[in-house]
């Protein structure tokens, strides 16, 4: 009985199509596997010409190994076993006495990949949608099923390297011309195509000499070497050892057996365990973002300025209609030319570049207003203004048409005041840049009624953005959850300690950048507003160097200078760490801080639990991945110690660090069943 493969015989080729039972898309589990297996051994007693692989759904080949199955695998020689396994099978495919074809469409990633790689031949869909990758580097693996063997002969070295270091996709035509895909063909002519490179019994692709030459021995070494500094500015070997383990094996020429045992250590360990997690957290958000209809098709977005522009430009990337209104014709100028430039380098063709333009129309009389589907607001972060604004575009917009505004920090009922029907309004809070950040905030004011948020979530995931719903309330989840961080950051410097000495502690410990340099980047006037408008509700005390810094005209990168210098092309200037008392906790500090005031978050209920926090902060600020999330990270170090150590802190720096008495509350950090997420 067969639950997830369908085996099928017409003119001596037998054709194999798999439909994982039971989910939308295709991923290998141990089961899928061992049935693969089974008809493999069915095949090879048959005089056939040739087998077809192909996916019976429309969502693509196959997504990967089965993700939710890593999460009960504790012990690393049950992960090599199951390695093995699939090893086997695969070798099984390819040691068959007549070829076979792997046909590709949508979605060929990890283990699905590294099936097709085992085939003889591969074809793939001529369209935008099909992707190909091995990015296992980003659940803290590599691949396992000989993907570190079959890819390097195929697309040479150095290409093979890149994919599996960067864990990237390649488009089809990227692909074809890698020689990862054999060919590319239309949709309609698949089985064709399938049958026609069968018979050609033309050799397997191999690359090029000059691609193979990198994987001579003596010049392996060097190599590696070339890679390193590369490799060392994204992953740390104590916090990402997955990439390290890719290079390592690739150097040794590694076994299938090497690959396997590697795969089985890493992972169990904490790194790939937490990037696992944070990737089912990611994709629980991606889940909420198409549970509904968003019925939107036209998007209005009034002031053009940093934020605005930004999120015009990205929706209408996204496929969406959009009019962006502004005061100031120069500015709507601007926010054109850098949309064309935004198209040219991501669409590169001259006619999508042209046909993203033509969605995207500047308006500077707000005549879109009148046909929008919902309103984006991003003008000055003042509630009067605002407030006039909401209750001009009330007037005039359609009356299903969903509003929304992109403050971050003036509570939603404040601007909503201005409104008839507050419940239409909402926040969907962007962050900066808008193309970089995955995450958005959903806010929900008191009013907001249910629909408003649903659609919002809807809108947000078509747009291929991370929605995460938040309470109304100031800063919401992860700028109130920064910004302790970054004041702590700044009372350093007050106290003497080098910025460069500040931001090492940081992103030793795990952040992709420290806060100073975070702060310069973000802008130090908008830091200090943000500081201000939370200063009242967190009790936060704003260093007077910033508000200095500021009155200056020093506001960081953007002009050149902050607590950082800047050189014209927008790069630090490196300053060498001082000496600074051994005695000061600075990792301690930041970091108890952040801590401190997502717990606050999460006993006042500003998200739903532990989990949304963690996906806030990984994926609204980059939180150490390694460490799965501020709540995770505490869950490893236990509630109570760290409680002891804010009190411990609080006696010696302040107020600031007295313990939230949700550390006290054990049932905030728990869980939820992973079979939920
Ligand atoms: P900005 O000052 O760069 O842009 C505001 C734009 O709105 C200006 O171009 C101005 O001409 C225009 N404008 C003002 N009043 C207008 C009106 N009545 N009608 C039409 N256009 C008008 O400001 P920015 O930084 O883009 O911020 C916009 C909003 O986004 C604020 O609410 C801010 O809190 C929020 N935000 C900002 C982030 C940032 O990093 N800059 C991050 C997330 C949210």
């Amino acid at each position: 009985m067969s639950q997830h493969w369908r085996l099928e015989y017409t003119n001596d080729y037998a054709m194999l199509t798999l439909d994982v039972a039971g989910q939308s898309a295709n991923v290998l589990s141990q089961e899928v596997l061992n049935e693969f297996d089974r008809h493999l051994g069915e095949i090879e007693t048959k005089p056939l010409k040739g087998l077809i692989i192909r996916s019976g759904k429309a969502s693509g080949f196959i997504a990967g190994a089965d993700v939710r199955e890593f999460v009960t695998i504790t012990d690393p020689l049950r992960a090599t076993e199951l390695a093995s396994l699939g090893q086997q099978v695969f070798a099984h495919l390819a040691g068959l006495s007549f070829p076979s074809v792997a046909v590709i469409h949508g979605f060929c990633l990890g283990g699905g990949l590294e099936l097709a790689l085992a085939c003889t031949y591969r074809l793939a869909y001529e369209d935008a949608v099909t992707r190909l990758g091995l990015p296992e580097v980003r659940l803290g693996i590599h691949p396992g099923f000989a993907g570190t063997l079959r890819l390097p002969p195929l697309v040479g070295d150095l290409s093979a390297l890149d994919m599996m270091l960067t864990g990237r996709t390649v488009s089809v035509r990227e692909a074809r011309r890698l020689g990862l895909v054999d060919e590319i063909v239309p949709e309609r002519h698949w089985r064709h195509a399938a049958e026609a490179i069968l018979n050609r019994h033309s050799p397997r692709r191999k690359a090029a000499w000059y691609r193979r030459v990198p994987g001579w021995k003596p010049l392996r070494p060097l190599i590696v070497r070339l890679f390193t500094p590369r490799v060392r500015r994204k992953a740390r070997p104590d916090h990402y050892p997955a990439p390290w383990r890719i290079l390592e094996l690739w150097r040794d020429r590694a076994t299938a057996e090497q690959e396997a045992r590697s795969l089985g250590e890493l992972l169990v360990s904490r790194s790939s365990r937490n990037l696992v997690h944070v990737f089912l957290l990611g994709e629980e958000l991606k889940r909420a973002g198409r549970a509904q209809a968003h019925n939107i098709e036209h998007v209005h977005v009034v002031g053009a300025g940093v934020m605005g522009a930004d999120i015009a430009i990205w929706v209408a990337h996204k496929g969406f209609r959009v009019s962006l209104q502004d005061r100031e014709p120069e500015i709507l100028a601007r926010a054109m030319k850098k949309a064309h430039g935004f198209f040219k380098s991501k669409l590169k063709e001259p006619r999508a570049v042209q046909e993203a333009m033509d969605r995207l129309m500047p308006d500077l009389d707000g005549h879109g207003l009148k046909r929008a589907d919902l309103v984006i607001e991003a003008i000055v972060e003042k509630l009067a203004p605002k407030r006039e604004l909401f209750r001009m575009l009330e007037r005039q917009v359609r009356p299903q048409a969903l509003l929304a505004s992109n403050t971050s920090s003036i509570p939603l009922e404040e601007i909503g005041q201005a409104l008839q029907d507050p419940g239409r309004l909402v926040g969907l809070h962007f962050f900066n840049p808008v193309a970089k950040m995955q995450l958005v905030e959903i806010v929900r004011g008191a009013n907001t009624s249910a629909e408003a948020m649903a659609r919002a979530r809807a809108f947000t995931g078509a747009i291929e953005r991370l929605p995460l719903d938040v309470k109304s309330s100031p800063g919401f989840l992860v700028n109130r959850i920064l910004m302790p961080y970054l004041i702590e950051a700044v009372r350093l410097v007050e106290e003497g300690v080098s910025i460069a000495t500040i931001d090492e502690a940081a992103t030793e410990f795990g952040m992709p950048m420290g806060p100073i340099e975070l702060a310069d980047t973000v802008g130090l006037d908008i830091c200090l507003s943000v500081a201000e408008e939370l200063s009242g509700p967190l009790h936060i005390e704003v260093p007077e160097n910033l508000r200095e810094l500021v009155s200056q005209g020093h506001l960081g990168r953007k002009t050149g200078r902050g607590f950082y210098q800047f050189d014209s092309r927008g790069r630090r200037e490196t300053p060498a760490p001082t000496k600074t008392a051994a005695d000061i906790p600075i990792t301690e500090r930041l970091i108890l801080r952040l801590l401190n005031e997502a717990m606050a978050c999460l006993r006042e209920g500003i998200v739903a639990d532990a989990d949304a926090v963690d996906a806030g902060m990984v994926y609204g600020t980059g939180f150490a991945p390694f460490l799965g999330g501020p709540m995770h990270y505490v869950e490893s170090l236990g509630a109570t110690g760290i409680s002891h150590s804010l009190y411990r802190l609080s006696q010696e720096y302040g107020s600031r660090f007295t313990p939230d008495p949700g550390w006290s509350q054990p049932e905030l950090l728990r869980r939820r069943p992973i079979d939920k997420v």
